[in-house]
């Protein structure tokens, strides 16, 4: 038999690689992207201020923050052969699936992108940018809308909600959007990020990776999470059901989803911020139904369970209020990340090597091998 060797079941703790881009301290709960914390980025940036930040490792001064918003709304058209591809698809489809094959078939459409590099810059400030209209053309297609027309003049949080909701946000509803995107758009080595850069790590280009990485995040346990907290809150409906069908769910082995963290030991420092947006918005809003069973929630399942908010448990809620279907919250999470896995792609570029661990051997050896017309 093969030498044995410890597995560290989902590589966890394992450390992978060096990187200068995120900084998690799951024991105090601290969030930090290149050195700033990410309670002041929320507080006093921009989403676009952070992209830059994530990419280029410095914060951005007032002409370079000008040039990039800029050029984000000048790279918000889509070709229009992608246009018609995205109208030939079913309209029942996830949005991840859609996001996955439209991010897959840009880069048809723009080979000097599909060449590994540090030149890769454009594609990531491309993706960033185009990736609100992707989302907002199928959606508006689904309910029968005509074509959107990008709108260069738009932050890209304030771009997001007209391009999804087909009308100008408020001040405070592009802010919620944005403090939103500043939040989700790196995570260390989360497994979407991890997902590019294996990707990356082979040579291969970033709009591959960026198409590996949406894949990962459609999943329940990472991006999908947000958009099962709705479900959850739809199912228990007021305050007084929130035991029971804790409880319930908990008796049957359950997860509740936007509860526990890999990484975060205390409360993730992101659904504090979102814990307050939500509030605030609910307030705005006139409806804090969901802020009220939410906390209901958490106090209940931490009594239980022992367990502290995600970054998922709030920001259903502020989506919801802002009008956002369900199934668009994963979307719009990728519509954020896009920024740290296009940072992370860009990093392993500067210091590629191949990303390729080993399995420990469970199976069988020494087989004899039986001739088909002879098994039974
Ligand atoms: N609900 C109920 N129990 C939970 C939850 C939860 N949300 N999270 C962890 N636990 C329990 C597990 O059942 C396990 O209990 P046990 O030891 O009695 O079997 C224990 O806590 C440890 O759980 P693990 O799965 O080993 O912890 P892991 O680090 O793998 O989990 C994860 C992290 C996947 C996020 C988990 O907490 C979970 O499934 N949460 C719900 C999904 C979710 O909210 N995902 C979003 C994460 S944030 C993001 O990706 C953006």
């Amino acid at each position: 038999m093969p030498e044995s060797s410890a597995v560290q079941r989902g590589l966890q703790d394992v450390v992978a690689l060096e990187s200068r881009i995120c900084f998690i301290d799951g024991k105090l709960g601290r969030l930090i992207y290149q050195g700033y914390d990410i309670r002041d980025l929320a507080a006093r940036s921009t989403f676009e201020e952070v992209a830059y930040l994530l990419w280029y490792g410095r914060l951005p001064n007032a002409e370079q923050l000008a040039d990039l918003k800029s050029r984000f709304g000048q790279l918000r058209v889509l070709p229009e052969p992608l246009v018609e591809l995205i109208d030939q698809l079913p309209v029942e489809a996830n949005p991840m699936d859609i996001l996955r094959t439209a991010v897959s078939a840009l880069a048809l459409f723009e080979p000097e992108e599909t060449k590994p590099g540090a030149s890769s810059i454009g594609g990531a400030q491309r993706l960033t940018a185009v990736l609100p209209t992707i989302l907002g053309h199928f959606h508006r297609r689904r309910r029968g809308l005509p074509a959107l027309k990008p709108h260069p003049e738009l932050s890209q949080a304030a771009y997001l909600l007209y391009a999804i909701l087909d009308s100008t946000p408020t001040e405070l509803e592009a802010k919620a959007v944005d403090v939103a995107l500043i939040l989700h758009a790196d995570h260390e080595l989360n497994a979407s990020t991890f997902a590019a850069r294996v990707t990356a790590s082979t040579l291969s280009d970033l709009y591959s990776s960026v198409t590996s990485a949406v894949g990962t995040l459609k999943g329940p346990l990472h991006g999908g999470a947000n958009e099962r907290v709705m479900e959850l809150l739809d199912e228990i409906g007021t305050p007084h059901r929130v035991e029971e069908v804790v409880k319930a769910k908990l008796l049957r082995h359950e997860r509740i989803m936007g509860f526990g963290h890999r990484v975060y030991k205390v409360e993730d420092p992101r659904a504090t911020i979102l814990r307050d947006w939500s509030r605030r918005l609910g307030e705005a809003k006139g409806d804090l139904h969901y802020f009220e069973l939410l906390g209901q929630l958490e106090e209940v399942v931490h009594r239980e369970k022992g367990l502290y908010p995600n970054v998922d448990l709030y920001s259903g809620s502020i989506y919801g209020l802002l009008g956002i279907p369900n199934d668009l919250f994963t979307p719009v999470f990728a519509a954020s990340r896009v920024a740290g896995w296009t940072a992370h792609v860009l990093e392993e570029y500067q210091d590629l090597r191949l990303i390729r661990p080993t399995a420990k051997y469970v199976g069988a050896l020494d087989l004899p091998y039986v001739p088909v017309g002879q098994r039974v």
